[in-house]
């Protein structure tokens, strides 16, 4: 068992090499490709634009080129972007000790930090990324259990995730319609498990043999994402294409639960996520998932004889099983989900 100060990247900033554990084998290796292009097509909607239903067949159109899309005008203010990446690089910051301290108040565990992934004991190849991730829960009742330090922590993040649940609603709304269901179909146990996390990619001495994140489709409804500089990418066409940072603007991306209720219409982009030399990278996930009993399923209005339903019917709980038992490989995941296979 290696030592836990060993399995912290972040306690690793002044490392000359990348030692062997995190070294991905090299058909994974991005190589040159850790500077590929941007792709300057991804939209870029603003939530303020030129109106409801205009605005809906741009991020549909978006969703099903893409998987993706960016959002400007959303109504979170520049001061509570700023506060949060700054409370999330405060928290990364901290000494090793501190980190453990404080994300593990919540005696149920879903506050939590690590490296890599949550799976680090069994993985093969670890990840160049440290996470804390919580529910993005900000009742009175939950805040005892966020860490106390930095200090502004609680104050700053519960307003995020106030302002955060207001845009997914918005967004999903307007899937909704986009979709032709109900402006609320995504109301309650859908969207009722939504979690934060506060990614951490140090930089690297040689991002050329590692990987921040896998290439990966997320479990969720929606993904909402803040990122401070480059590194995410989209995999297109075959092609790895790099999501532009874009001041104050969120990268907002599909996942297998969308992909699964929208019967393939909605399908989730593969992304991962590459490190650098040049300064660490700190990005904030708001993940929209379904509460554990929920069951997910195309939606009925969606299928009729000739467009039948793609996927089983499952609770989100026997649907993360299934993510983690194929290691979320896309081929094996989607042939437990599918109902033709
Ligand atoms: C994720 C993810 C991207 C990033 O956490 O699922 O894709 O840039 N993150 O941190
Ligand atoms: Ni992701």
């Amino acid at each position: 068992m290696e030592p836990v100060d060993q399995k912290l990247v972040s306690s690793w900033y002044d490392v000359q090499s990348v030692p062997q554990t995190f070294v991905q084998p090299p058909e994974k290796w991005p190589g040159k490709d850790i500077d590929v292009p941007l792709c300057k097509n991804i939209p870029v909607v603003d939530l303020r634009g030129p109106g409801w239903s205009r605005t809906i067949e741009q991020i549909s159109e978006a969703i099903q080129e893409f998987g993706f899309f960016q959002v400007i005008n959303h109504g979170v203010s520049k001061k509570l972007i700023d506060d949060t990446m700054n409370v999330s690089k405060d928290f990364h910051a901290m000494p090793r000790k501190d980190k453990e301290t404080e994300s593990s108040k919540d005696p149920s565990g879903r506050c939590k930090f690590y490296t890599s992934s949550e799976n680090y004991a069994n993985e093969e190849v670890h990840y160049w990324r440290d996470a804390l991730v919580h529910p993005a829960d900000s009742s009175e009742n939950y805040m005892q259990y966020l860490p106390e330090k930095p200090t502004r922590y609680r104050q700053v993040v519960k307003a995020f995730m106030e302002e955060f649940r207001k845009l997914g609603s918005v967004i999903l709304e307007m899937l909704a319609e986009g979709l032709g269901l109900n402006k609320d179909f995504f109301n309650g146990g859908l969207t009722e498990n939504p979690t934060l996390m506060f990614n951490h990619y140090p930089l690297c001495p040689d991002p050329s043999l590692t990987l921040g994140l896998k290439a990966h489709r997320d479990a969720s409804l929606i993904s909402i994402l803040l990122q401070d500089s480059e590194g995410l990418q989209v995999f297109k066409d075959g092609n790895w294409f790099g999501v532009e940072p874009i001041s104050d603007a969120f990268v907002v991306n599909i996942g297998y639960a969308m992909q699964m209720i929208s019967n393939s219409k909605f399908k989730g982009a593969e992304h991962r996520v590459v490190t650098n030399s040049r300064d660490a990278r700190t990005t904030v996930a708001y993940f929209v998932y379904p509460t554990n009993e929920t069951i997910i399923e195309p939606a009925k209005a969606l299928c009729n004889p000739v467009n039948p339903p793609l996927y089983k019917s499952i609770t989100f709980a026997e649907f993360i099983g299934h993510f983690y038992s194929t290691a979320a490989d896309a081929e094996k995941l989607l042939k437990v989900l599918s109902l033709t296979e």
